[in-house]
C-alpha cells in the first residue's frame, strides 16, 4: 500500500496579514508548516511527501524527506499541482500546512478509515451557536466543522480533480461534486487551522 501526502502551503494568508505567509512563521522552534511535515514523516515513514508552496518560495525552501513544488492561485489549483508532483499512489492524504497541531493518532485514524471506507474526512462538533446572516438560527447539532488530513483512494481523487472545474475550500467537497460519497471520521479539536495572528499566541 503506497501512501502519498500532499501538504498544501501555498496560500497568501490574507486574514493573517503580515510580510511572511502564516505557514512560514515560527511556532516554537519550527515553522508552522514544518510541524505537519515532521508529524507525517514520523508517523508514516514510507510515505511520499509533497509540500506545495507559493511559486516564489519553491526554489528557496527545502524540507528533509519531502519534495517541494509550486502551488497556484487557489487551494484547488495547489492540490492539482501537488497531485502532479506526487504521481500515482494507492491513497492520498491532503493536509493544510496551516494546521501544525496534527497528531500521529489523527493521522493513523484517517489512514485506517480511508483504507476501510475509501475516504476519511475528520470532523468535529460545532460549539458556537450558528445563525444565517439574513436571519434565523441553524441547528448546530446538524452540522460539523471539517478538518484535514482528508484521505482518499488515489484513483478516485485524481479522477475527481481531472474532471471537476471550480474552486472548493476542501477536497471532500470537490470529490462529492464529482459524484463520489465521502466517509466522515472523528477529528481533533486541537487540530486548528492557523488563521489570524492571535492563533500563534
Ligand atoms: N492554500 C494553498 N494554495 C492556495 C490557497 C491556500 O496551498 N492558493 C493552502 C494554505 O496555505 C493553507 C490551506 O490551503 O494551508 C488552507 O487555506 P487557508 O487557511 O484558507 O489559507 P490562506 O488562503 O493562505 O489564508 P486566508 O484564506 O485566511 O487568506
Ligand atoms: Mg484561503
Amino acid at each position: 500500500m503506497m501512501l502519498g501526502i500532499i501538504i498544501v502551503a501555498a496560500g497568501r494568508g490574507e486574514r493573517f496579514g503580515g510580510e511572511v505567509p502564516k505557514q512560514f512563521c515560527m511556532l516554537g522552534e519550527k515553522q508552522v508548516v514544518e510541524w505537519s511535515i515532521e508529524a507525517f514523516r514520523e508517523t508514516l515513514a514510507d510515505a511520499k511527501i509533497v509540500v506545495v508552496v507559493p511559486s516564489e518560495y519553491a526554489d528557496k525552501v527545502s524540507y528533509d524527506g519531502a519534495i517541494v513544488t509550486a502551488g497556484g492561485a487557489t487551494r484547488s489549483e495547489s492540490v492539482r499541482r501537488g497531485l502532479e508532483a506526487l504521481g500515482e499512489t494507492d491513497l492520498v492524504a491532503i493536509h493544510d500546512g496551516a494546521r501544525p497541531y496534527i497528531s500521529p493518532k489523527l493521522i493513523e485514524r484517517c489512514i485506517e478509515e480511508a483504507q476501510e471506507f475509501g475516504s476519511a474526512i475528520p470532523v468535529v462538533e460545532v460549539v458556537d451557536s450558528l445563525r444565517w446572516i439574513d436571519g434565523g438560527a441553524l441547528d448546530r447539532g446538524k452540522v460539523c466543522a471539517v478538518q484535514t488530513p482528508q484521505v482518499f483512494r488515489g484513483d478516485i481523487l485524481r479522477k475527481a480533480y481531472r474532471e471537476t472545474k471550480g474552486e472548493f475550500t476542501d477536497d471532500a467537497t470537490l470529490v462529492e461534486a464529482a459524484g463520489y460519497g465521502v466517509h466522515l471520521c472523528e477529528g481533533d479539536p486541537k487540530n486548528i487551522k492557523i488563521t489570524r495572528q492571535e492563533d500563534l499566541g
